[in-house]
């Protein structure tokens, strides 16, 4: 099964991605976490895409969508994905219909308060790419996962958050209207626990099988 997880900044795209992947063996495939990726080589693709990510704009749709394709033709993905964070704009959406079929799209949604406190108590783990909340930790400092550092993501900064929210309405909103229009999208409300959200993702999964 293919499924598009879809919902703003900080809803907790990458933490249920995860979970699925580990579950379910869905490949979680998280553009974001792919150009931190090659942020941290400094190669390339990650010298264009920096000033992008740490300004919250979205990095420009040619870069994007050339490596999603390109990951997509990897042997693993061929027993189903999960993308988190791809697609976030109409021409992504247009652009990944004529390489993937997508049999589902979740579309994760939680009032904003929530969002900014989850976004700026996050700290991730650069070694690991394990993802935490603040209030989740004993030591805020330390991966629980691998023990190396963990650090606040520079777009987790509170002016970023905002913009990052605004640039969410404006360009990827649109897609929840596409994807209703053709009529495989769910909506599920994450306002609970990670277990409590997973378990309503899973639920629609299931009943899309
Ligand atoms: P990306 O990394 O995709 O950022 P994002 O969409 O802004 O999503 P986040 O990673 O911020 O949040 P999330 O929804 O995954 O939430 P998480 O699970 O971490 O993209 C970063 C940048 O890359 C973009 O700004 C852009 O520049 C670029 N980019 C990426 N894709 C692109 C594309 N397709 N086109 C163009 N540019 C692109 O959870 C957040 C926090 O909440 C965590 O601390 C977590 O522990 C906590 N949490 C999760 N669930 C719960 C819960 N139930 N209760 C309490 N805390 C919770």
């Amino acid at each position: 099964m293919n499924v598009i997880l879809l919902g703003p900044p900080g809803v907790g795209k990458g933490t249920l991605a995860s979970i699925a992947q580990e579950r379910l063996g869905l490949v979680q495939i998280s553009t974001g976490g792919m150009l931190r990726r090659h942020l941290r080589l400094g190669d390339e693709l990650g010298i264009i895409a920096k000033a992008y990510i740490d300004d919250g704009e979205l990095v420009p749709d040619s870069v994007i969508i050339d490596m999603v394709k390109e990951r997509l033709r990897e042997e693993d993905t061929q027993g189903g994905y999960i993308l988190d964070g791809f697609p976030r704009t109409l021409y992504q959406a247009e652009e990944l219909a004529k390489f993937a079929d997508i049999d589902l799209i979740i579309d994760l949604e939680l009032e904003h308060e929530a969002i900014i406190r989850r976004l700026s108590g996050r700290r991730a783990c650069l070694s690991c790419n394990g993802t935490f909340h603040m209030s989740m930790l004993q030591d805020e400092t330390t991966c629980p996962t691998c023990g190396h550092r963990l650090e606040q993501r520079k777009d987790d900064l509170p002016e970023t958050i905002a913009h990052r929210l605004e640039v969410y309405e404006e360009q990827t909103a649109p897609l929840i209207e596409l994807y209703r229009k053709k009529g495989n999208l769910v909506v599920v409300e994450v306002d609970g626990t990670v277990e409590e959200n997973y378990q309503k993702m899973l639920k629609v999964i299931e009943e899309n099988q």
